[in-house]
């Protein structure tokens, strides 16, 4: 194994992540309600091999071992969601005391254990109630949303500071409303542009709702912009298909958040979709509301040309005459192409588009790990791809951008969405059948870059 001598500025903050649905199970305990996940993961073909996150890797009754873990990782910040069916079970009105509790007993564990909590409040898991009510197409959605938040925040707020209003948007819009691949699975260009508008419409509703109520309060988003890459030797056409690619990836949030503004061409290329009315007066000013710094989850870069005549085209707004092409092997277990070029160029072009400080919230990649004998999780390949992102977080940091922190996806093996249990990204193995953890060589690794560096902050 390469040895991994990078060093990081002082302060920089080392985490990992998870989501609440991917790892809790308890799905209907101490008042929790079905979310959209619970429905769609019931729905026959919807998750590989019919997998639910109803048990998941049991984290809502094992909170003080896995704190345990990442202390002997040594993290300096855990990044988990809290799920808004066990905060508000109706998806408006009342709070349930018992979702409540425990957020913040997970929040004393972490603080007892030295552990900065950073807490995302939409990842993904929508109350089912809220969806028999249009969920994100309803424009109600945002002042739902900011209501919950606020039973989150004015609980969490005294003791957490760190606070992500969504993770990735463009997954509970494009993915979920035109693609379809995640709940609630709909497949409707136009529809996941009126989605993508009202997420954005809850983020900044919800901003100085989340300042109010916790002070010294850092606010972030977390986006999953993503480097769009054409052919080496395309033409014209090829170059637009780049254009409108990046516009429905990255544009159509960088723009509102933080130009106040769709970006160029966005808008013209939907028009036969939409007449956009659901875009109102002040939107995009309540949508461009400031904030601390921002998130970014990377994996991979994504490829695209024009598409020729007769071929079926992406169904992502806009782009109706892009095709998707082949990733570059090698691949990860989840058939994405590794490019940790791709990674640095993304990082540095959020901190453009933004002017704000960027953590790497997300980052790690899915192999198809097991126990050996010898009772450890040879895992060469996942340490490769986490030396080679950390290696590109590392130019980017000496390029002159500003990263603060990088979180590995994920601290455990979860329930990977529409894959279910099939794909592995922890940096510690779950043994679904037992709940026996077991900290893989990437979370060693882990470990020891971690401890190099602080050593280096101390000395
Ligand atoms: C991201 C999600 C996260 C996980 C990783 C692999 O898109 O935010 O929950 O599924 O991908």
């Amino acid at each position: 194994m390469e040895t991994f001598a990078r060093t990081f500025p002082d302060g920089f903050l080392w985490g990992a992540a998870t989501a609440s649905y991917q790892i809790e199970g308890a799905h209907d305990e101490d008042g929790r309600s079905p979310s959209i996940w619970d429905t769609f993961s019931r729905t026959p073909g919807k998750v590989l091999g019919g997998d639910t996150g109803d048990v998941a890797c049991d984290h809502y009754h094992r909170v003080p071992e896995d704190v345990a873990i990442m202390t002997s990782l040594g993290l300096d910040a855990y990044r988990f969601s809290v799920a808004w069916p066990r905060i508000v079970p109706g998806g408006t009105g009342a709070v349930n005391q018992a979702g409540v509790d425990f957020y913040s007993r997970l929040v004393d564990t972490l603080l007892g254990a030295g552990i900065r909590p950073v807490v995302t409040l939409y990842h993904w898991d929508l109350p089912q109630v809220l969806d028999e009510r249009g969920g994100w197409l309803n424009r109600d959605s945002a002042q739902w949303y900011t209501a919950y938040t606020e039973a989150v925040v004015a609980a969490l707020g005294d003791r957490v500071v760190n606070w992500t209003t969504f993770n990735e948007p463009w997954c509970s819009s494009l993915l979920s409303y035109a693609i379809g691949a995640h709940a609630p699975g709909h497949h409707d260009a136009a529809e996941s542009l009126v989605a993508a508008h009202h997420l954005m419409l809850a983020h900044g509703t919800a901003v100085p709702v989340i300042r109010e109520h916790s002070p010294g309060a850092e606010v972030s988003i977390t986006l999953n912009p993503t480097q769009v890459w054409g052919p080496e030797d395309g033409d014209d056409r090829d170059a637009d298909a780049v254009r409108r690619a990046d516009n429905a990836v990255n544009g159509i949030f960088f723009g509102p958040l933080f130009h106040g503004a769709y970006p160029d061409g966005l808008l013209d290329d939907t028009a036969g979709l939409t007449d956009h009315a659901y875009i109102h007066d002040g939107d995009l000013a309540t949508m461009s509301v400031p904030l601390d710094n921002l998130g970014v989850n990377n994996y991979f870069p994504t490829r695209v040309r024009a598409a020729r005549e007769g071929e079926e085209g992406s169904p992502m707004p806009g782009c109706e005459g892009v095709v998707e092409t082949a990733p570059r092997p090698p691949l990860t277990d989840m058939g994405w192409e590794q490019s940790p070029e791709s990674h640095r160029l993304i990082i540095e072009r959020s901190a453009r588009e933004s002017g704000l400080p960027i953590y790497v919230t997300e980052n790690g990649s899915a192999w198809p790990d097991t126990v050996s004998d010898d009772g450890h999780v040879h895992d060469p390949d996942r340490v490769a791809y986490l030396q080679s992102h950390l290696g590109a977080v590392a130019d980017a940091i000496e390029g002159g951008t500003d990263v603060r922190g990088y979180f590995a996806w994920s601290l455990l093996d979860n329930f990977e969405w529409a894959f279910g249990y099939a794909k592995r990204f922890g940096i510690v193995h779950v043994d679904y059948d037992t709940q026996v953890r077991t900290v893989k060589d990437s979370g060693l690794e882990y470990a020891r870059i971690i401890a190099a560096n602080r050593s280096g902050d101390e000395g």
